[in-house]
């Protein structure tokens, strides 16, 4: 019998999760600590929740720092990646995560400058924390950009128009990253969920809440976590053939009509 290799770890990476004081990022940020990350904790507003975040990721064994920066501003990413080299090293692994407030409305009722700024932050955060990761990714000839994304991009629904074309840009930026910096050891990945338990899902009402729920094969709710074990699997090692790849994570739902 082969002898028993050890599990694959992220012992000696740093992951920068940006939007992980809440929600999914949260759940990814404490998810790669357990897999032996460092773990840069971005915020934008809410340093408590980011600060029990990192309470989480100490506590899982892991090193970490809370880092305040609005991911829309360049000069606060550059500042971000800058103050996490110092504490903890080269970032590894991205995690574009934060979640930017749109318009619920109709396409046709949006003002183009509102149907503008939600293009804008969505793409101008990941184009510039890619920007500010890849000098050092470059170097080691390895890094993980990972990105969050929605069903809604390629499965619609009426008023979240203005999101699902701002999440549909960056997974096409997304793509064509996996293409151009594959050659350079750098594997960019999505993940899609389907509607996530977390603060932002709670425009929804109840009731929509519910009837997703029963309309998924699995019949569950998904919950921040569900995502995050997706994130820390291709943030690792068995994921090392793995770039442009989408992971859809719906209970199901993507099969239903
Ligand atoms: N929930 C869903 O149903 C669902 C489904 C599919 C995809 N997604 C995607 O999953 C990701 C996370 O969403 P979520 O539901 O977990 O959101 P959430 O619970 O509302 O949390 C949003 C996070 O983004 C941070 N953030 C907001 N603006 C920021 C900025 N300008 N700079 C830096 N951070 C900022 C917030 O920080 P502060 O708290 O410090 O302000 C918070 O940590 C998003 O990309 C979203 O599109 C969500």
């Amino acid at each position: 019998m082969a002898e028993a290799k050890p599990l694959p770890t992220l012992r000696g990476k740093v992951a920068l999760v940006t939007g992980a004081s809440r929600g999914i990022g949260a759940a990814a940020a404490i998810r790669l600590a357990q897999g032996g990350a460092a773990v840069v904790v971005n915020y934008h507003q809410n340093r408590a929740a980011a600060q029990k975040v990192l309470d989480a990721v100490e506590a899982a064994g892991a090193q970490g720092m809370i880092c305040q920066a609005d991911v829309r501003d360049k000069s606060q990413i550059d500042a971000l990646v800058k103050a996490a080299n110092a504490k903890l090293g080269a970032i590894d692994v991205l995690v574009n995560n934060a979640y930017f407030p749109f318009q619920v409305s109709p396409l046709h009722e949006i003002s183009w400058e509102k149907f503008h700024e939600a293009i804008d932050h969505e793409l101008s955060a990941f184009y510039h924390c890619v920007q500010a990761c890849l000098p050092d990714m470059k170097d080691k000839k390895a890094g993980k950009i990972i990105v969050v994304s929605t069903r809604l991009a390629q499965q619609p629904l009426p008023r979240m128009g203005a999101y699902a074309a701002a999440k549909s840009a960056l997974e096409s930026m997304a793509n064509t990253m996996a293409i151009e910096l594959g050659p350079l050891g750098i594997a960019v990945n999505v993940v899609t969920p389907a509607f996530t338990l977390t603060d932002a899902s709670l425009i929804m009402p109840e009731a929509f809440r519910e009837r997703v729920k029963e309309t998924r094969p699995l019949k569950k709710h998904l919950y921040p976590e569900d995502i995050a074990g997706a994130i820390a699997f291709l943030a690792g090692e068995e994921a090392s053939m793995l770039t442009g790849s989408h992971i859809l994570i719906t209970g199901g739902s993507h099969l239903q009509l």
